[in-house]
């Protein structure tokens, strides 16, 4: 017996209207995601990957098909505790920071909304949220612009955790960082994600991140969902001929990269404190 999915799509469709003509952005497409479990979405650009995001997230609501959240429906205008269990990280989450509060106040603030802990309670919380997502302290009181891609990121993913959500999507979190940074973030999310019992939708066009930290791909293209399997089977055994020359376009890692992710890993330390600003 399979166990309920967190999370369902039944025959999602949204379109858009561009002047005159109507887009289909994502063309009846089901699946189920199960608690704790990693699924990547991965598929071309404008191949339908944000829209989705954007239907799970409650930002636009499906053109027909339902969505559903611990096999309930999710209505079309979220609930706040539907708002704290599903959440968002972006590729630059600078867009979803405020930049003139501190990083201590932006984690404060999910806080506050969701009413998680005690107002005395609330300054600790933050302090441990830093630490859980590997940033010194001292990262409370500087602005998002005066941390590096890769802290902003951390912070992001500590705003997730300080929401108590379950269900995280994450939309090319790490495309725009560097490949020795990306590392560092994804290792991280695979921590906490084992650690809270967290689900992932894992978004990205790079399908050598998808073979670091996926259970499972889905494919798409044109808006449609045109192979879903467990990440090994993909890889090893892709049915579709679209993903055959996803695969083939894969970069082959070189010899002195895994050599330094080898010597990276026994001296490695958070990048809030290794990384340069810049980074
Ligand atoms: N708000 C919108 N208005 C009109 N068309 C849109 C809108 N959002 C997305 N689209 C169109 O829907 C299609 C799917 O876009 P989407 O952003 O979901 O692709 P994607 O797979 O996330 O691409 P990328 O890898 O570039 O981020 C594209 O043709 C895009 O132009
Ligand atoms: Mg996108």
């Amino acid at each position: 017996m399979t166990a309920q999915p967190i999370l369902s799509a039944h025959n999602l469709t949204r379109d858009f209207r561009v002047g005159k003509r109507t887009i289909r952005a994502v063309d009846d497409i089901s699946f189920d995601v199960q608690k704790g479990e990693c699924l990547a979405i991965v598929g071309e650009s404008g191949s339908g990957k944000s829209t989705v995001a954007n239907m799970i997230l409650g930002i636009h609501p499906p053109t027909s098909g339902t969505l559903s959240f611990h096999g309930e429906e999710l209505p079309v205008k979220r609930t706040l505790l539907h708002r704290e269990k599903i959440q968002l990280v972006q590729q630059n989450p600078l867009s979803s920071l405020n930049p003139r509060r501190s990083i201590a106040a932006s984690l404060r603030l999910a806080l506050d909304v969701h009413k998680h802990g005690t107002r005395g309670e609330r300054p600790q919380m933050v302090q441990k949220l830093l630490e859980e997502v590997g940033l010194d302290p001292s990262f409370a009181n500087r602005s998002p612009s005066a941390l590096s891609g890769g802290q902003r990121q951390r912070v992001a993913i500590a705003r997730a955790l300080a929401c108590q959500s379950e269900v995280v999507v994450l939309d090319e979190p790490t495309s725009a960082l560097d490949v020795l940074v990306q590392a560092r973030i994804l290792r991280l999310l695979d921590d906490l994600r084992t650690m809270h019992g967290l689900t992932f939708i894992f978004i990205t066009h790079d399908l050598s991140v998808v073979r670091n930290i996926a259970d499972r791909v889905a494919v798409f293209q044109y808006g449609k969902l045109v192979e879903l399997a467990d990440t090994e089977a993909l890889f090893e055994n892709p049915t579709e001929e679209y993903t055959r020359s996803l695969i083939s376009a894969v970069p082959v890692v070189s010899t002195e990269e895994v050599e330094l992710r080898g010597r990276l890993s026994k001296t490695e330390a958070a990048d809030g404190g290794v990384e340069s600003p810049g980074a």
